[in-house]
């Protein structure tokens, strides 16, 4: 019998991995606000999904200024998530089931509560200055260009010392510095504590921003020309960052079967060839980096194809791709556009995309059962960044509505008053019911991750785009030396008519409009509107 993929140390290359917001998974406790054990209660209904690894956005002690992503102490649990024990429960009770844990590690900045910074911005000679990156500015002005990716200037006067500090996000998350071997080796620490508690790996926020230029020059180019598509090499991707990555990679090499998936935040995005130098062959970069080109994409077969194949292109032969649709910064795939009425079948266009393609894919929580990008009233945001620049920008909570579970109190989510509204746009929406209902998109995604599981090629195979009409229907082949199999997907709301130049022959394994293990054998098919199908090809053998 063939052994099973997800059990080796490249487990990532085969799993399917399942982003979890915490505070919006599930409730156990009823104070609004989701939990580790709220986690815990849901594994079983993961298991069945079919995921193999959960990734759990920040958990650790925080002011939750960015909801966790703004750290004051590593080595504690946030207490409305659960305490240690609750965790090393969800570790345990994970692996039972043989999913595993990656935690987010947020290494670039702290929050401005961490005693670290406490003591740092003390005076010029705590032994914690050195910790973050302060400088002088010439009289009334800031040390130089640098923006915050957040809005307005990346520098924060600190009257204490009328020094000012450095931060690539919000001023409450001053950067660290990275240079400062002291500040290295307490980190690795920090991994290996969690490590040796049993996790499969980290998901690195932020990671290319780690390290700024030495000598402060101002950014170059312009912001109007970062947006026109050229990269800032002074506060981004610095060679030393790929060196800290080296390092950190091997303290994940101390241990056994440890991936790291990096967020390479570029501008714009889809900077494919950026993203793909941070994996390697040669040397042990990253396991998977983040690429949110098919996030940012238009709906249209011909710009997903072209997308996908630059992807595929940048990356080193060994290394491994990853893909994803939606995560907890961005729009929810579905439901951020007008086209409403069709957005169940096009949410199943997507899941086929997504789960047929080459890599690793992430599934953010909800979008197995297409939750909708949320509306939320002014009032209830809670996202400094929506507050900041509301009506242009809503912020991020439109994609961190509590998930959707059944048809009791606040659909299952929680007893007490969510910590952000419920998104009920529509009753049938939810786990329970898609689950009854055949067509829904929960039984769809349940039954692509059960195909994916279950071949070889669709797991590993190559990826090579095959036909194209236009902006309508992209389709694609993934083959091994062993088996070839055709994926079509029809973007458009109409019938369109595919000629082939060679006949197909071939079987369904899944499709939204035809049967499975139904027979095909034509030149010419005639594809329903928003048909996805996906057909192993007979070969002669
Ligand atoms: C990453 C996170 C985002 C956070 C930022 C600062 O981009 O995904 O949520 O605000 O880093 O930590
Ligand atoms: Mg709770």
């Amino acid at each position: 019998m063939m052994s099973n993929p997800t059990e080796g140390e490249d487990w990532w290359k085969s799993a399917v991995i399942y982003q979890i917001y915490p505070a919006s998974f599930n409730d156990s406790d009823g104070d609004g606000f989701g939990d580790l054990r709220g986690i815990v209660q849901k594994l079983d209904y993961l298991t069945w999904l079919g995921v193999d690894a959960i990734w759990l956005s920040p958990i650790f002690q925080s002011p939750m200024f960015d909801m966790g992503y703004d750290v004051s102490d590593y080595l504690a649990i946030h207490p409305s998530f659960g305490n240690l024990e609750d965790f090393k429960e969800l570790v345990s009770e994970a692996h039972k089931r043989k999913i595993r844990i990656i935690l987010d590690l947020v290494l670039n900045h702290t929050s401005i509560e961490h005693p670290w910074f406490q003591e740092s911005r003390l005076s010029e000679n705590n032994p914690k200055r050195d910790w973050y990156i302060w400088r002088n500015g010439p009289t009334l002005r800031k040390p130089n260009n640098w923006k915050s990716l957040y809005g307005g200037s990346g520098w924060t006067y600190d009257k204490a010392t009328r020094q000012y500090y450095f931060h690539t996000f919000f001023r409450q998350q001053p950067d660290l510095n990275w240079r400062n071997p002291e500040l290295r080796s307490y980190f690795f620490s920090v991994m290996r504590f969690w490590l040796d508690l049993g996790i499969d790996g980290f998901r690195l926020d932020a990671i290319n921003v780690l390290v700024k230029d030495p000598e402060f020059r101002d950014a170059q180019p312009s912001l109007l020309a970062q947006l026109l598509g050229k990269e800032n090499y002074v506060t981004r991707n610095q060679p030393e960052t790929y060196q800290i990555i080296l390092e950190l990679r091997e303290v994940a090499d101390e241990y056994k079967g440890i991936m790291l998936v990096g967020e390479i935040y570029t501008l714009p995005p889809g900077n494919h060839r950026l993203v793909a130098s941070y994996l390697t062959n040669t040397v042990n970069l990253l396991h998977l980096a983040f690429n949110f080109s098919l996030i940012f994409s238009r709906w249209s077969a011909k710009r997903f194809s072209s997308i996908i194949g630059k992807w595929m292109d940048s990356i080193p032969v060994e290394a491994w791709p990853c893909n994803v649709l939606s995560n907890h910064d961005l729009n929810r795939s579905i439901g951020s556009d007008w086209l409403k009425s069709s957005s169940d079948d096009k949410a199943k266009v997507m899941a086929t995309l997504l789960l047929t393609l080459k890599g690793t894919p992430f599934i953010y929580y909800g979008e197995e059962i297409a939750m909708r990008n949320a509306w939320i009233p002014k009032r209830k945001i809670k996202d400094p960044l929506g507050k900041r620049f509301w009506p242009i920008y809503q912020g991020r909570d439109c994609s961190r509505t509590p998930m959707r579970w059944n048809n009791s109190k606040n659909e299952g989510f929680s007893t007490g008053e969510p910590w952000l509204p419920v998104y009920s746009d529509n009753t049938e929406r939810n786990v329970l019911n898609q689950m009854n209902y055949n067509n829904s998109i929960l039984l769809f995604y349940h039954k692509l991750l059960a195909l994916r599981k279950s071949s070889l090629c669709l797991l590993y195979g190559e990826w090579n785009a095959c036909i194209i009409d236009g902006k309508n229907v992209l389709a694609y082949y993934r083959y091994t030396l062993e088996e070839k199999i055709l994926i079509i997907l029809n973007f458009s709301n109409r019938q369109r008519h595919i000629h082939l130049k060679d006949e197909l022959d071939g079987c369904i394994l899944i499709s939204t409009h035809r049967r499975a293990d139904e027979q095909i054998k034509a030149t010419f098919i005639v594809l329903f509107p928003y048909e996805s199908t996906v057909i192993l090809i007979r070969t002669n053998d």
